[in-house]
């Protein structure tokens, strides 16, 4: 059976386990992968995350306190500050050495996009790029990090996904929407992501207007979807009068089937509306989706007869494909 927790390749990715905004003056507690892990701000405003586990007796250090950058523990004082290392134990008095094995492992994290990305292992690439994040024509807006009891495995899958449009998201933009799904090229969209382009014609309600700009009663949209291993997803959506909407969907696997959710949008729009009612229809389209796949239990199979496909799934196939080779595991 496909699992995620056990994966050592899966340890090689980067997921966003918060916003950059959650992390101020309080120690959080994450779940990654099956593993618990504590994040902080050290003196120097650096993310610091650990597995939340006092190297001492094992209380967690997500209950512990913070103040000047230094996280202490609550059981017995040990204090831990930029890049984990232990800089006080209270037992020992001021001068004792601190035993090597004190110092915890940390693992890397970098901030991009207003999120904090973990990698729990040595990193196989890069916090995959937006390029629209420098450009001052576009605005970045961040929607928070939810819980979905879904495997990371379904989200992407989903995501990936033209041909549920018309179905799942009848209440959204599907509704009217031809079934029929044109014959898809997956291939490199750019360094970073590898997907398909299409156009589709989308109804266009009058909870889209904020997001499409126009008030018409279709939308023709310029698309594009692509992934980034192991599951991180770009969409991309280009309107008629060059209003561009870029969404990064980011799955990050807590265990086999739960998992966080976050988006991000970039837009080159003029700021006249504002950012959450801008979001309101994406926020809709993504509980949509919630909905439909909490009701899918257990872990998308990654073999190759496991599932039927048709030519609509060919997107998610070279995902799983090129998956499969990444976690090393046998797809046949
Ligand atoms: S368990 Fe943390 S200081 Fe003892
Ligand atoms: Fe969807």
């Amino acid at each position: 059976m496909t699992t995620l927790v056990d994966s050592k390749a899966l340890r090689t990715g980067w997921y966003v386990v918060a916003e950059s905004a959650d992390l101020k003056d309080e120690p959080m507690a994450v779940r990654l992968l099956g593993e618990d892990l504590v994040l902080w701000r050290d003196g120097d405003d650096s993310v610091v995350v650990a597995p939340d586990r006092c190297p001492h007796r094992e209380a967690p250090l997500s209950v512990g306190t913070l103040a000047d950058g230094r996280l202490t523990c609550i059981y017995h004082g040990w204090a831990f500050g930029t890049d984990g290392r232990c800089v006080g134990v209270p037992s020992s008095g001021p001068d004792a050495a601190i035993p090597p094995a004190a110092h915890l492992p940390c693992m890397r994290v970098e901030e991009r996009f207003g999120l904090v990305w973990v990698c729990p292992g040595e990193p196989a690439a890069s916090v995959p790029e937006v390029h629209q994040d420098d450009d001052p024509a576009f605005r970045r807006i961040n929607t928070g990090v939810e819980v979905w009891n879904v495997s990371a495995l379904r989200m992407v899958d989903n995501f990936l996904d033209i041909s549920h449009f018309p179905w799942v998201h009848v209440g959204t933009f599907g509704g009217g929407q031809d079934t029929t799904v044109p014959k898809i090229e997956v291939g490199r969209l750019d360094d970073d992501f590898h997907g398909y382009r299409y156009e589709v014609d989308a109804t266009n309600p009058i909870e889209a207007i904020a997001t499409t700009g126009t008030d018409a009663p279709e939308v023709h949209r310029w698309m594009s979807t692509g992934f980034n291993l192991p599951f991180t997803i770009r969409s991309m959506v280009r309107y008629e009068d060059g209003l561009e909407h870029i969404i990064l969907l980011c799955s990050t696997p807590v265990d086999d089937t739960t998992s966080l959710f976050t988006f991000v949008v970039w837009r080159n729009d003029d700021h006249s509306v504002d950012a959450e009612t801008v979001i309101a229809f994406d926020r809709a389209i993504g509980a949509e989706d919630k909905v439909m796949l909490e009701q899918v239990p257990g872990v998308l199979p990654l073999g190759r007869t496991d599932l039927v496909n048709v030519q609509s799934d060919r997107p998610s196939v070279e995902w799983r494909r090129q998956l499969t080779e990444f976690m090393g595991v046998d797809g046949d």
